[in-house]
């Protein structure tokens, strides 16, 4: 059966997980975590102790996300995940890629207990924007949005969600040009200190 599955995308620490699983809600969809999904099915190579983190087995990821989808009872699924997941053709993906201000980034992945390696890693790729690099490549400008969620609660931000799943424009995002000097001088600073 077809599905409209919505993959809320984003770099670790962005907000995914919240605003997925009230995204669902809303939508009287069902939710995938995949972080959990890859937890509890171990769709994962090995552990990695230094990054504390499970490294992804790729294909078999998303044959599981792809079996739970078609065994799920609704015609709606919303899945979060870093990782954007090829979905089966049939099915009608749309991607909403939240952004977060780089700085506000590392410090909610502070807050986290993040190791400083892993916090440099993310923040470096939210700052050139790969989710959303990733997302346009394997589904195309048209079915992927962006949307800048700083400073916003979490409440906000699903309505923002709601907002362009029904039609609304996206944000346009780049932090190189949006940041101030200052800001940008003490993102350089925190991430050349390895
Ligand atoms: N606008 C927001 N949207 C989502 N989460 C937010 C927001 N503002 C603050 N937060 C907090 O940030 C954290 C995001 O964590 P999580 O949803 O697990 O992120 P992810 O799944 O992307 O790694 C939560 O503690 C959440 O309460
Ligand atoms: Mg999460």
């Amino acid at each position: 059966m077809k599905k409209l599955v919505v993959i809320i995308a984003g770099t670790p620490g962005v907000g995914k997980t919240t605003v997925g699983r009230r995204v669902a809600k809303a939508l009287d969809a069902e939710f995938i975590d995949v972080p959990e999904l890859v937890r509890r099915g171990r769709l994962y190579e090995y552990y990695d102790r230094s990054l504390r983190t499970y490294v992804v087995d790729e294909k078999r990821l998303e044959e599981g996300v792809n079996e739970a989808i078609t065994a799920l009872g609704r015609g709606c699924v919303v899945v979060a995940s870093h990782i954007i997941p090829k979905i089966k053709p049939i099915h009608d993906v749309r991607v909403v890629v939240i952004r977060l201000n780089p700085l506000s980034l590392i410090k909610r992945l502070e807050r986290r207990g993040y190791p400083r390696r892993k916090i440099i890693a993310n923040t470096e790729a939210e700052f050139i924007g790969v989710v959303y690099s990733e997302a346009v490549r394997l589904y195309g400008v048209d079915r992927v949005i962006q949307l800048d969620a700083t400073g916003l609660n979490p409440a906000d931000t699903v309505s923002k969600v709601l907002k362009t799943l029904k039609g609304l424009e996206g944000d346009h995002i780049d932090w190189l040009s949006s940041l101030s000097e200052h800001d940008i001088e003490k993102l350089i600073r925190f991430l050349s200190k390895k």
